[in-house]
């Protein structure tokens, strides 16, 4: 089932994502909805709280790439209640963009290796170092559990310069391919 994806502006996007335990309801069917959801809308990652459950789950599905990036053939992953425990001091700088936040994009800087913590799909647990762009998918999406969005990276000059766009994905005056449930609905 295709879930609608929530925009800027809807507060759970800013909530603290809660862990989950393996007796959380209907969780399978939740990850296959989220996986349908991203490859709908053509994302490569997707977190539980942009469809609207302030859970620490995430999808990633780098297979979609992998024409280009061949190391991530049938890279597609669900992350239970992940949390990044080092972040390495180099970094590096690269454009993203977020369903959540339609027609921005704007580069972001984030370190190149982080260590993760994660259980699996059957609750096994996962102790990781990672680097390359799932490194920075992963922190993408992760920022999301902890209530925060991409353009929280940016600065101040940068997020001026998009403070209009942010005030027409609030007012729900965006055009989407995708479902979405703007904070208000445009009328
Ligand atoms: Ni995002």
């Amino acid at each position: 089932m295709i879930l609608p994806i929530y925009l800027y502006g809807q507060p759970v996007l800013r909530e603290t994502a809660k862990d989950i335990t393996p007796d959380y309801p209907e969780l399978k069917e939740l990850i296959a909805n989220m996986f349908e959801t991203m490859a709908e809308s053509d994302g490569v990652g997707l977190a539980a709280p942009q469809v609207g459950l302030p859970i620490r789950v995430v999808v990633i599905d780098l297979d979609v790439l992998s024409e280009d990036m061949p190391e991530y053939k049938g890279f597609r992953k669900a992350y239970i209640n992940p949390h990044i425990i080092e972040k390495e001091g180099d970094s590096c700088s690269m454009e993203e963009g977020c369903l959540s936040l339609p027609g921005i994009h704007e580069p972001v800087r984030r370190a190149k290796v982080i260590r993760v913590q994660y259980m699996d799909e059957n609750f096994e647990k996962h102790d990781e170092c990672v680097q390359g762009y799932l490194a920075r998918v992963m922190q993408h999406e992760f920022d999301h559990l902890d209530g925060k969005m991409f353009i929280d990276h940016l600065s101040p000059l940068r997020k001026q310069m998009i403070k209009r766009k942010l005030m027409n994905i609030v007012e729900g005056k965006i055009s989407c391919s995708y479902k979405v449930k703007p904070f208000r609905k445009n009328k």
